[in-house]
């Protein structure tokens, strides 16, 4: 029996939503991580400190009596955002990133940004106080292919913005092309990158190959087996740069399964047994620790987990449920198509 023991995981990357899908589905991420960056892609979206208290504060009350987990709040940056606001929020400890959406790049990010010029004084105060940028990097123009949009997103948008304000920390999150993974190694610093747990695992087959799998759509797309690959070689290598951002993001099968589904992976529940299999799969277990418990701390300036994690290689597969029943409806859980048998223990 083969055991592994880390410290305890945190995801630097995480849709809770509000309502009936948070009570429904904040269990899955607090049993196993300490803390987590909230996305504010909420309706209406999470833009001011005040707003950011409020859902923190519901995320709280809807945490299992117990369970120690910390919300790291994040404000959707918007052309109107107050840079006096942002740089309060920061100063109180209220938030550890703002986040960039590109205006119609994923769900609810009509509010986003348009026009990055206009965002530009926020950028500037954030440079200034060492506030991070956390990034969807993918252009919404229709004349560029949806597979394209992060490559296109890097030479265009975020490669300009970090040449203008070089002191600007930028996490790119969801990296899903080896051009994300080469952009971020080539860098001379103030650049990491969060890798998720279903980009590892699936290519572009698993939504399109022998019919249509809403199930396993999510934005930005999975890519071609080589972009995979790559992401796979830099989450194994341990690179500072790299580290866990799970994106797990539960919509209700309504509104995955018809004529114009919702974006998002539902993989909280079981992301790390997945991930010690492709750990185990990359002769990479030691570097494991690194990848969702080290680099992330790190690059945020905090202190890693005191407490630990155990995982056990067990011969029988491990089940989870294939779907988190909320007052909302049911979330299918992401399916990684092999058998999964390395299971959290403590
Ligand atoms: O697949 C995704 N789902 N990608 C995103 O960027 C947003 C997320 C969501 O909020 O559902
Ligand atoms: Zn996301």
């Amino acid at each position: 029996m083969k055991t592994l023991t880390i410290r305890r995981p945190d995801d630097w990357h995480l849709h809770l939503r509000d309502g009936a899908v948070l009570e429904g589905v904040i269990a899955d991420t607090s049993r196993h991580f300490a803390r987590a960056i909230i996305m504010p892609n909420l309706v209406p979206p999470v833009v001011t400190a005040q707003d950011a208290v409020a859902y923190r504060d519901r995320i709280l009350t809807a945490l299992p009596q117990g369970d120690r987990f910390q919300p790291l709040m994040t404000l959707y940056l918007t052309e109107g955002t107050d840079p006096d606001d942002v740089a309060a929020a920061k100063e109180s400890g209220l938030i550890t990133a703002v986040k960039l959406y590109p205006a119609g790049a994923t769900t609810n990010s009509h509010g986003g940004v348009r026009d990055i010029d206009k965002a530009m004084p926020v950028l500037e105060r954030m440079a200034e106080i060492g506030l991070p940028l956390c990034v969807h990097g993918e252009v919404t123009t229709p004349e560029v292919d949806i597979f394209d949009r992060e490559a296109v997103f890097i030479e265009t948008v975020l490669d300009p913005l970090r040449n203008r304000l070089p002191e600007l920390k930028v996490t790119m999150e969801h990296v899903t092309t080896k051009d994300g993974v080469d952009y971020i190694m080539g860098s001379s610093g103030n650049l990491a990158g969060t890798i998720t747990t279903h980009h590892l695992i699936i290519n572009r087959n698993a939504i399109l190959v022998g019919g249509i799998r809403p199930h396993y759509y999510c934005l930005p797309v999975a890519k071609r087996e080589n972009h995979r690959l790559a992401l796979r070689a830099a989450a194994a290598s341990g690179d500072k740069r790299f580290f866990l951002g799970t994106d797990s993001a539960p919509h209700v099968d309504p509104l995955k399964e018809c004529g114009c589904g919702c974006a998002g992976i539902y993989t909280s529940p079981n992301t790390m047994s997945c991930l010690a299999h492709v750990f185990e799969e990359e002769n990479a277990l030691d570097k494991l620790e690194a990848f969702t418990s080290l680099n992330g701390p790190a690059w945020y300036g905090m202190a890693p987990n005191e407490e630990t994690m155990t995982l056990v290689r067990q011969e029988q597969p491990v089940s989870y449920p294939s779907k988190r029943d909320t007052g909302a409806g049911a979330i299918t859980v992401f399916d990684p198509m092999f058998p999964l048998h390395w299971q959290v223990v403590e």
